[in-house]
């Protein structure tokens, strides 16, 4: 069908939308030889009017009415910017079932009702569109979708979250404690006056949620992923991780095993040769491994104005050649599998431990007899020299054990009168 004019509704117009504003004004005398068709923005849904109307051209495309977008016949994409469950879900919704195409860069309804949104996408034969809901301008979901389709992928993992690796990265080059270095991040407009959702890997959870969906074609919701977050880790973890050869990052990690998915989002230790170990500040970066690709590693922006734009608009621009082509509905739902997934438990993962014990002869036998009651092989150990009040500080690196057992057997540990304090527990990525 030959369309020269697509027309497009912009929900909300805050960070992401002001930048999907300038982009796609930015891109006008490009649009016709890159696309065959012009996309214009005819309405935004805003909350504020008077304040929308310094942000736009002209503010007569402004509206406060969602009915004013979902009936006008002339609306072909609706492109949903205002984010959380609701009234983004009943909207995009709604604009499906009136047969407009949605893009949308919400990590939060997608993890949780995606299969929902694209069975209404499929009913009406119309595009719904998410490549801005996970590592903002990185292209990663149509790369899986499409780019390596030909792949059994094992594996996708990253960071997905730039605030925390904001953080973390601070108190590995600088030393700083967490709650500086979350100050720090607020100051400079890294973390959200609220950074919950982001240092406690809920926000890196949503986006392992989507990821693993996409990469393993069967779905994983929002609570199918284990969440632990970065507030529990100190500026020492990261130096002794450091001796053995680390770096501890927030990673969000899926992985496709003969018993079922594992996914999860954590501090880890990392080899610090490994490429995410280089990625730092408020960077993302996400590592796919397929039987036919082998490694590959998407790597820029995670969120920001114009990065998280340049995801929609690509979004947008994808829409207007399948209408162009008559093709719309292309690539849907890819989740054509039911594969479980594993509880925490029965994942497994080397492990890395910090523990006071008292200084004294047959201590270290003493926990390696606990270690071998559970399966628990020790791959390094360091002992720090003695501390005050006859007591030492030992840090150990596991080989691979089932993490159910390794919870057993720090369980009875933490029950011997010989050691006096766990003091982390993180996980190490990697063989
Ligand atoms: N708050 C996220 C981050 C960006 O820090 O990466 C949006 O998901």
């Amino acid at each position: 069908m030959e369309k020269k004019v697509i027309r497009a509704a912009l929900l909300g117009l805050g960070t992401v939308g002001t930048g999907v504003y300038k982009v796609i004004k930015n891109q006008k005398e490009e649009m016709i030889p890159k696309l065959g068709s012009e996309i214009e923005i005819s309405k935004i849904l805003v909350r504020n009017l008077e304040k929308a109307a310094a942000k736009v051209d002209d503010p007569k495309i402004l509206t406060n009415n969602w009915d004013d977008i979902v009936n006008d016949p002339e609306i072909d994409v609706v492109i949903e910017l205002i984010g959380g469950i609701e009234p983004a879900k009943t909207y995009i919704l709604s604009a499906l079932n009136a047969g407009k195409h949605v893009v949308s860069a919400n990590k939060d309804l997608i993890a949780v009702h995606g299969k929902e949104l694209l069975d209404a996408a499929e009913a009406h034969h119309v595009d719904f569109l998410f490549e801005a809901a996970v590592a903002g301008g990185i292209p990663i979901i149509r790369p899986l979708k499409e780019c390596l389709a030909g792949n059994h992928m094992a594996e996708v993992m990253g960071i997905v979250n730039g605030t925390t690796n904001f953080i973390l990265t601070k108190m590995t080059q600088e030393g700083m404690e967490f709650k500086d270095a979350l100050a720090l991040a607020t100051e400079l407009g890294y973390a959200e006056a609220d950074p919950t959702a982001d240092i406690e890997g809920l926000d890196a959870g949503r986006k392992v949620a989507i990821l693993a969906s996409v990469a393993f074609n069967s779905r994983v919701v929002f609570d199918d992923v284990y969440i632990e977050g970065i507030t529990k880790i100190t500026a020492k973890d990261i130096k002794y991780a450091k001796e053995m050869g680390c770096d501890i990052k927030l990673l969000g990690v899926a992985k496709n095993t003969e018993e079922g998915i594992e996914a999860y989002v954590c501090p880890m230790l990392i080899p610090s040769n490994h490429p995410l170990a280089t990625v730092n500040d408020s960077y993302n970066a996400v590592f796919v491994n397929g039987d036919a690709v082998e490694n590959a590693m998407f790597y820029g922006r995670g969120a920001g104005e114009l990065p998280t734009a340049s995801a929609v608009v690509g979004d947008v621009f994808e829409i207007a050649r399948n209408i162009k082509a008559d093709c719309c509905g292309r690539i849907g739902c890819t989740c054509y599998k039911e594969i479980p997934v594993k509880k925490m438990a029965d994942t497994h993962n080397r492990y890395f431990m910090r523990l006071i014990v008292e200084d004294r002869c047959g201590v270290l036998a003493e926990m390696t007899a606990v270690f071998a009651k559970y399966g628990v092989s020790v791959a390094q150990i360091i002992q720090k020299a003695a501390r005050a009040e006859e007591s030492a500080e030992v840090v150990v690196i596991t080989a691979q054990v089932r993490e159910g057992d390794f919870r057993t057997a720090m369980e009875e540990l933490s029950g011997r009168s010989s050691v006096r304090k766990i003091s982390s527990m993180l996980r190490v990525y990697g063989e």
